[in-house]
């Protein structure tokens, strides 16, 4: 499987092998691929003629210098792994820092309406400008008719949907459901990083929200949110950064339900050194 390096070589395979009535789609992932990037593999070969994958550490979202550093990186065996899902239809894109940003590592600022205070946003300084500037790029060079990204990162997904409106990009971006582990973790790329303890014990993150889905439609939301805190305060092994239950369009605070609006829990925690996130529909 060829790998392109760089973005001048990338569209040019796209240039030859698209026709009028192809579709392209497109997967920007960071690597580290497993079971939720290839669903989202599989959805876009599904749905389109050929589709670009791109394999690149974004530095310009990570507000934490340890974090990018600890990032894992398995170029080789992403490749290994998206052959065997298809060997023609797939391009991937795996550009080097300075293909994507010249010599300036440096975000665009973006207004995402408020949908980028909360949550990950409050928690990670500068994030979302990060992820618009690199999503951007990428979708600007790769031109694809759609673009797939998972519900895991909720917020991400509705801050991407807003760039790609406000800056008029012509993408179909489509959310796919959260892949799980066996025991109910959300798949995620630092999943790996947990000891065994860690991982059995990460079941609780979904266990819990689950129970908050069934709770929400018959207790109140500031009892909930008691019930939450003493889960994550009576094990050791957490540390909760955030539990909320948000406006799943505005992401906005919920002080009362009100039947025709839709809802969603958000949780992110620390298992040691390792950062969690997870969330449910809650309608
Ligand atoms: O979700 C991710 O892996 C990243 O935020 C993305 C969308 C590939 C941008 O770097």
């Amino acid at each position: 499987m060829l790998v392109y390096k760089t973005k001048v070589n990338l569209i040019k395979r796209i240039n030859n092998i698209m026709q009028p009535s192809f579709s392209l789609g497109f997967v920007p992932t960071m690597g580290a691929l497993h079971k939720g990037h290839l669903s989202l593999v599989k959805s876009a070969l599904a749905n389109n003629n050929f589709v670009v994958v791109s394999i690149f550490v974004n530095p310009t979202q990570f507000d934490n210098s340890s974090d990018l550093n600890k990032y894992p990186r398995s170029l080789a065996k992403d490749i290994k792994i998206l052959e065997t899902i298809s060997k023609d239809n797939i391009l991937i894109y795996a550009p080097k820092v300075e293909d994507l940003y010249g010599s300036k590592v440096k975000s665009e600022n973006f207004n995402f309406s408020g949908l980028e205070l909360s949550m990950e946003g409050n928690s990670r300084p500068g994030h979302f400008d990060g992820v618009g500037t690199i999503v951007k790029r990428l979708l600007q060079i790769v031109s694809p008719n759609k673009a797939y990204f998972g519900e895991k990162d909720f917020q991400q997904l509705l801050i991407i949907r807003k760039m790609v409106d406000s800056e008029g990009l012509s993408v179909n971006i489509i959310g796919c459901p959260t892949e799980r582990e066996p025991n109910g973790l959300a798949m995620s790329s630092r999943n790996g990083r947990l000891s065994s303890k860690e991982y059995r014990e990460a079941a609780m993150i979904y266990e819990i929200l689950q129970t908050v889905k069934h709770k929400f439609s018959s207790e109140d939301i500031p009892s909930t949110y008691d019930w939450v805190l003493k889960r994550f305060n009576n094990n050791s092994l957490f540390e909760l950064d955030y539990f909320q239950i948000l406006d799943t369009e505005s992401l906005g605070p919920v002080k009362e339900k009100k039947p025709n609006k839709k809802y969603r829990a958000f949780i992110a925690a620390y298992i040691g050194d390792v950062r969690l996130i997870d969330n449910i529909d809650l309608n």
